[in-house]
Order: structure tokens, then sequence, then C-alpha cells
């Protein structure tokens, strides 16, 4: 008797549209980056430079941890010369592509998106110039 009052009931249709909204909408505020950007368009890679690209990545996710006063695991990223030592050793693209046998960085923090870590890689490969 419960039941059929209750789906019956005109606030049964209601009350399911309202819970349709609450589903359906944090749904789509969630969305990835990926997804709004099918195909990485958004993504430049081409000309990446030291000083416009890769230098604002890292004093925004890295020198918390890695200028020169902060230094943690005894790794320095301020400044090309200090940088360059880790780019030549391995670690740096290793950490940030979460690679085995590296910490994975930031530490304690997502990792850096795709782009970030793409554009980075190119900077390696153009010869991480001090550009
Ligand atoms: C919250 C502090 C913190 C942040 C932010 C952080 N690191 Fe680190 N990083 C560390 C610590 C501590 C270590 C020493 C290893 C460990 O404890 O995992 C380390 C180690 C490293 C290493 C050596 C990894 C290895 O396996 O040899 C590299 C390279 C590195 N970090 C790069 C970065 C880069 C690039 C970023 C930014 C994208 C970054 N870190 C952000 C704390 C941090």
């Amino acid at each position: 008797m419960f039941q059929s009052f209750f789906l019956t009931h005109p606030m049964f249709s209601k009350c399911l549209v309202l819970l349709c909204i609450v589903v359906l909408v944090p749904a789509c505020a969630y969305d990835s980056e990926e997804d709004l950007f099918p195909g990485g368009d958004q993504c430049d890679t081409s000309d990446v430079s030291y000083a416009q690209d890769v230098l604002p990545i890292l004093v925004n996710n890295c020198y918390a941890c890695h200028d020169d006063a902060n230094r943690q695991g005894g790794i320095i990223l301020e400044g090309y010369d200090q940088l360059k030592v880790q780019v030549d050793n391995g670690r740096l693209i290793g950490a940030i592509r979460r690679n085995p046998g590296f910490s994975p960085m930031p530490k304690g923090s997502p990792a850096l998106s795709d782009c970030f870590v793409d554009q980075i890689a190119q900077w390696i490969t153009d010869g991480a110039l001090d550009n």
C-alpha cells in the first residue's frame, strides 16, 4: 500500500527529476581537461623555451621544495645550470613521468598535466637549451 502511494504520488516524479540534477550536474563539472580539449589541441609543444615555458612550470610546482633555499632530497632545480644536472642524469623526466625507479614528482601532489610533461620532454629533446 505504501509502495503504490509512493510510486503514483506526484512528489515521486519531482524527486526523481531533482535526483537526476543532483547526480548529473557534478558529473559535468568534473570533466577532465582532456575531454574538454580532445586530441590535446591546446597543448603547444612547438618552440618550447626554458624561460617562457619550462621555468614557470618549475616555479609553480617544484620550487617550494627544490629552490636554492629548500633543496629537498638534495635536488636543486633553481637556476639553469642546477636544472641541467637533473636533465642530464635523467632524473627530471623520470620523476615527472613517474617512471618506475624514480620518486614521483611533484611529491605529495597529483602529476603535472600531460601538456606540461610533454612540453618539458620536448624542451629536453630539443637539447634543453638555456633559451
Ligand atoms: C613537497 C615537496 C616537493 C615538491 C613540491 C617537489 N619535490 Fe621533488 N623531491 C622532494 C623530495 C623530498 C625528494 C627526495 C626523494 C623523496 O623523498 O621522494 C625529491 C626528489 C626529486 C627528484 C629526484 C628523484 C629521484 O628518484 O631521483 C627529482 C628529479 C625531483 N624531486 C624533481 C621535482 C620536480 C620536477 C618537481 C615539480 C614538478 C618536484 N620535484 C616537486 C620533494 C618535492
